[in-house]
C-alpha cells in the first residue's frame, strides 16, 4: 500500500509546483495507472515515493512506513524501474542482478530462481554474461524489470515501463504486473499512453500540472459507455479538442 499525505514538490527556485497537494492511496492486490501529460508530475512523484527525491510538504508511506523517516526500511519494500533506462553500463547482466540481490540481501538460491524465470520470459537468458552496455534501451528497461523482481517487493513502481518494448515484452510485462498484483501486491505505473492504462489498470489517476484531476475506476471515469478515456483525458486536462485545420 502506498500512502500519498498532501504531498508538493517544487524544483530549485522555479515558481511552479512541479508536485501540488496530491493526496491518493493505492492499495494492495491492484494495479495502479498514473495517467499525465508529458510534464504533470509524474516522474517526480515517483521519485518522492521511492525515496530518490526530498519531499517539501507533506508525507509519504510505504505500508505504513515513512519514506523520509525510515527510509531505508521502507525502500526494502520497494522495486522500481526507472524510466531512463539506467544500469551500470560496465557490468554484465549477471554481475547487475547479483550487484542487486546483495544490496536487497536476497539469498543467492532464491535470487538463480527468481532470475532465470523472468529472464526466459524477456528472452534475456543468452546475454546474461554480456556488458549491459552492449544492449539495446529495451534489453536494458527488461533487466530492470528483472532487478527489481529479486526481493518480490511488496509495493512494485514502474515509471513509463512500456514505452520502447516491443510488443512480446510489453505482453509479458502487462502479464507480470496482473500476477504480482493478484498475489496480494501494490502495482504502481506511470504512462502517457491512454490505451495501456486503459487495458491494464484497476484504477487510474489522471495528473495534470502538478495536481490530481481525477481519481477513480475506469468504468467510474467514463461515466458511461459511450465515452473513452481519452476523451475524459483530453478533457480533464484541458487540451484542445478542436479540430485543426491548418
Ligand atoms: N530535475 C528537474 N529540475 C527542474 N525541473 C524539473 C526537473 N524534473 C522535472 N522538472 C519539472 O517538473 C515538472 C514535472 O516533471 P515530471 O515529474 O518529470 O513530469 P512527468 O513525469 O509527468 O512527465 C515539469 O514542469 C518539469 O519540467
Ligand atoms: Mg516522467
Amino acid at each position: 500500500m502506498i500512502n500519498i499525505q498532501n504531498v508538493s514538490k517544487t524544483y530549485g527556485n522555479s515558481a511552479k509546483k512541479a508536485v501540488d497537494n496530491l493526496t491518493l492511496t493505492v492499495n494492495d492486490g491492484e494495479i495502479f495507472g498514473f495517467l499525465g501529460p508529458n510534464g504533470a508530475g509524474k516522474s517526480t512523484t515517483i521519485k518522492m515515493i521511492c525515496g530518490i527525491l526530498s519531499i517539501d510538504e507533506g508525507a509519504i508511506s510505504i505500508d505504513g512506513i515513512d519514506i523520509s523517516q525510515n527510509p531505508i526500511q521502507a525502500k526494502k519494500l520497494l522495486g522500481f524501474v526507472p524510466d531512463t533506462h539506467e544500469t551500470y553500463e560496465n557490468l554484465t547482466a549477471n554481475e547487475y542482478l547479483n550487484f542487486v540481490a546483495t544490496i536487497y540481501e536476497v539469498p543467492s538460491n532464491q535470487v538463480k530462481q527468481r532470475a532465470e524465470k523472468l529472464l526466459t520470459l524477456f528472452e534475456l537468458d543468452k546475454v546474461l554474461n554480456n556488458p549491459i552496455k552492449t544492449f539495446s534501451h529495451g534489453m536494458k528497461q527488461k533487466i530492470l524489470v528483472v532487478a527489481s523482481l529479486l526481493h518480490n517487493p511488496k509495493v512494485w513502481i514502474l515509471d513509463e515501463p512500456l514505452t520502447g518494448l516491443d510488443p512480446q515484452s510489453a505482453y509479458q510485462l502487462k502479464l507480470l504486473m496482473r500476477k504480482h498484483a493478484d498475489e496480494g501486491n501494490t502495482v504502481f505505473f506511470s504512462s502517457h499512453v491512454i490505451d495501456v492504462v486503459e487495458k491494464v489498470c484497476d484504477r487510474i489517476a489522471i495528473v495534470d500540472n502538478g495536481s490530481l484531476v481525477v481519481v477513480d475506476t475506469l468504468d467510474k471515469i467514463r461515466q458511461n459507455k459511450d465515452v473513452s478515456l481519452e476523451q475524459v483525458f483530453l478533457k480533464v486536462t484541458g487540451a484542445n479538442l478542436e479540430e485543426n485545420n491548418d
